[in-house]
This record gives C-alpha cells, structure tokens and sequence, in this order.
C-alpha cells in the first residue's frame, strides 16, 4: 500500500510517497523550507503544497518534532510555541481534505528503523536517538514503541541535553566531531544508566556521517547507525499511518 509520508522538521518540511510494504520511498523527496514563523497556519499551507506537489488523494503520515498524543501537539521546542494545545490532526485534515495520522518525529524515526532499518527483527530494549535540530528519543521494547520518551530534555549539568549535545549546537558552536563527541558520550553514558539498552540506534541528520564520530563514541550497548538515515522519519510516517488505518 502506498501512503504519502511528510517529516516535519525545525528547518525543512519533507514529503514522499512511501511503498509501505517494503518501506522505500518511491518517489524522490520533495523539500520545503520550515516558514519562520513556524505557526500552525503557516505549517499547515507548506503540508498543503506538498500534498499538491505529488497531487496526492489518499492517507497521509505526518511526522511532528514534539509531544503528539491522538494527533494533538503538547510541547513545542524547536517549533512555535502556538502550536502547544493545536489538534495537529484536524488541522492537516480540514487544509487538506485527506485522513493524517501525526506523531512525534523520532518515534516515526524508530518505527520505521525497527521494521525496516538497523532495529529489524531486534528484540529487548532498542533505543533511537536523532540529532538534529533536537535529539529525539524513542524506545522499543521487543518492539513495541513506548511513545513520547523526550530524552532530548534530560537535564545534564543543569541544561537540558539537546542545547548541549544536538547537531545544531555543535554546528552554531562550530566544534569538531571529536569536541561535539564528549558532549554525545557524556549524554549516552546518563541515558545508558537510566535505562540499560540492548542496542542504541545514532538517527537524525548526523546519521549520514556516522564513521566521522562513530571513533570517539563510548557505549556499553552496541552503537549502530540508523540505515534509513534522513527518510526514516517519512518511511515511519507512513508506517504509522497505515498500522492506524488496518
Ligand atoms: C522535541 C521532541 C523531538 C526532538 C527531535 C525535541 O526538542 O521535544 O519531541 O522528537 O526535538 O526533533
């Protein structure tokens, strides 16, 4: 079944149709900027023009970077703070006439490495955690996803762990891999003692320069990066969507 899948991020808003089955894309991605400000209004027209671009007519798997519980946003740190109590659901839907599904980013970015990607067929405790504008978090257990984990907000020498550790920290502050490495290990050693994974997935937009860092990473659990890299989050979107649909 084919179901279009959009990622909403804090810099750019992705979309591509997704053969659910297989978990490929099969279509290019299609890439439009995060407006500033990143209102629900101003979102819903970009989800409305990547619906438009693939002139799509049928579900949809929507991806958000907060706390999305039955498709009503709770949290908003790296987007607009309006968003905070918006039923993201209804919002896509009546813009655009079609059925969403909307969760959090780094659990579609889990769903979709745990069947498809570096968590297939893994049992016990997988964790997934993104770096990118945020860290994001989601944890499987023998697969079932516990859903919006925030690990990204664990505070860690008095700050919250994404302002230290994310990808957009260490590119503002312009550190090396090796410099970021020890704000990333600081934070995994915190996260590996709170919950004891068997397997840790490195996700998000730093996954596609694994074996710059993968070097200066410490872990008990294995590390391994995602395989999905930037289209999981679409690929579990649509994922998601579908599981919701059946
Ligand atoms: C948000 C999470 C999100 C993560 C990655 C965090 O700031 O609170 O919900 O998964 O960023 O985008």
């Amino acid at each position: 079944m084919e179901i279009l899948g959009i990622d909403i991020g804090g810099s750019g808003i992705k979309g591509a149709i997704v053969d659910t089955l297989h978990g490929i894309l099969v279509t290019d991605r299609h890439r439009i900027d995060t407006p500033d400000p990143s209102t629900p209004e101003a979102v819903a027209i970009v989800v409305r023009q990547l619906v438009e671009h693939f002139n799509w007519n049928g579900a949809v798997g929507c991806t958000f970077p907060a706390i999305v519980k039955r498709g009503v946003v709770y949290s908003a740190a790296n987007v607009d703070k309006s968003w905070i109590g918006t039923d993201a659901h209804a919002l896509f839907t009546d813009i655009t006439g079609l059925p969403f599904m909307v969760l959090n980013d780094a659990d579609a970015a889990g769903i979709a490495e745990m069947g498809f990607g570096a968590g297939r067929d893994h049992k016990g405790i997988v964790m997934i955690l993104t770096f990118g504008t945020g860290i994001g978090s989601a944890i499987f257990v023998n697969q079932t996803l516990v859903p919006n984990t925030e690990l990204g907000h664990l505070e860690i020498r008095g700050k919250e762990a994404e302002r230290r550790a994310s990808d957009a920290t260490r590119k503002r502050k312009q550190w090396s891999w090796e410099e970021w490495a020890k704000r990333v290990n600081e934070y995994l050693a915190h996260v590996e003692f709170l919950f004891s994974p068997d397997l840790i997935i490195m996700g998000g937009g730093v996954s596609k320069k694994h074996e710059e860092f993968a070097k200066y990473l410490k872990t008990n659990a294995p590390l391994v990066p995602a395989q999905l890299l930037n289209d999981a989050g679409i690929i579990g979107a649509a994922l998601a969507a579908r599981r919701w649909m059946e």
